[in-house]
């Protein structure tokens, strides 16, 4: 049964550290390597697009203790643990879409999004990574650390199998639902390339996982 986005996650927030840390193949490896492709200037502004309980931000922390963070994601419960986490950090939390929130204009010194953006279209992404581009300073980046498709068949099955379970399931709001399409790096890239972004590049990938360097 597809649950709606913030429902899944809530539900899930006992032992979701452990299980993302042991059962996605790289994890041990990828968060510190996005963290260390973040800024580490003192006080540099960072925004986290589902940034959920903060994995990411535990090792960025080690890396720029005086960083600022603005972390945006529609779970209470993921948001709260952060917050537990991070007590002494200058951090600003917003429950909501990053789709529905406005960024502002040139905040920004870089963005991150770790294993969140899997669930969107994209059609739905362009729009998001132009206000995204806007919001980040000059010389701003993006850094994706997220689940891809290997192949245009593995998207479009992704993509089909979601339609189909919410034509059984008689779903026909639009309110997000947990479930996985990832799009094809190449896709990702057309993406934030059509969303503005004067480069993009593959740095690095752990299986299925790959980290994108998008700049503005
Ligand atoms: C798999 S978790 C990843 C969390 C964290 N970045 C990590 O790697 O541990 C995905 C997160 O994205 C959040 N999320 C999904 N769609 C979102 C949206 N449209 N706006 C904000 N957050 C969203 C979920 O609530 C969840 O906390």
């Amino acid at each position: 049964m597809l649950e709606k986005m913030s429902d899944f996650f809530e539900n899930r927030l006992n032992g979701y550290d452990e299980h993302m840390l042991s059962c996605i193949e790289g994890a041990s490896e990828f968060y510190l390597y996005t963290a260390n492709c973040l800024p580490k200037n003192e006080n540099c502004h960072i925004l986290d697009l589902g940034c959920g309980t903060g994995l990411e931000l535990e090792e960025y922390y080690l890396l720029n203790p005086s960083a600022k963070l603005t972390g945006i994601d529609l779970s209470k419960g993921m948001l709260s643990a952060l917050k537990n986490k991070f007590k002494d950090k200058n951090i600003t939390l917003v429950l909501g879409s990053y789709f529905d929130v406005p960024f502002g204009d040139m905040v920004f010194d870089a963005a991150v999004s770790v294993e969140s953006l899997h669930h969107f279209t994209k059609e739905e992404k362009i729009p998001l990574y132009t206000k995204l581009r806007k919001a980040l300073k000059k010389n701003g980046y993006f850094i994706l650390t997220d689940y891809f498709s290997l192949s245009n068949d593995e998207e479009c099955l992704h993509q089909q199998n979601l339609v189909k379970l919410k034509e059984e399931q008689g779903i026909e709001d639009d309110s997000f639902y947990h479930y996985d399409i990832p799009l094809t790096v190449e896709h990702e890239t057309e993406a934030l390339l059509e969303a503005g972004f004067s480069s993009v590049e593959v740095l690095d990938n752990w299986g299925t996982t790959f980290t994108l360097k998008a700049t503005k």
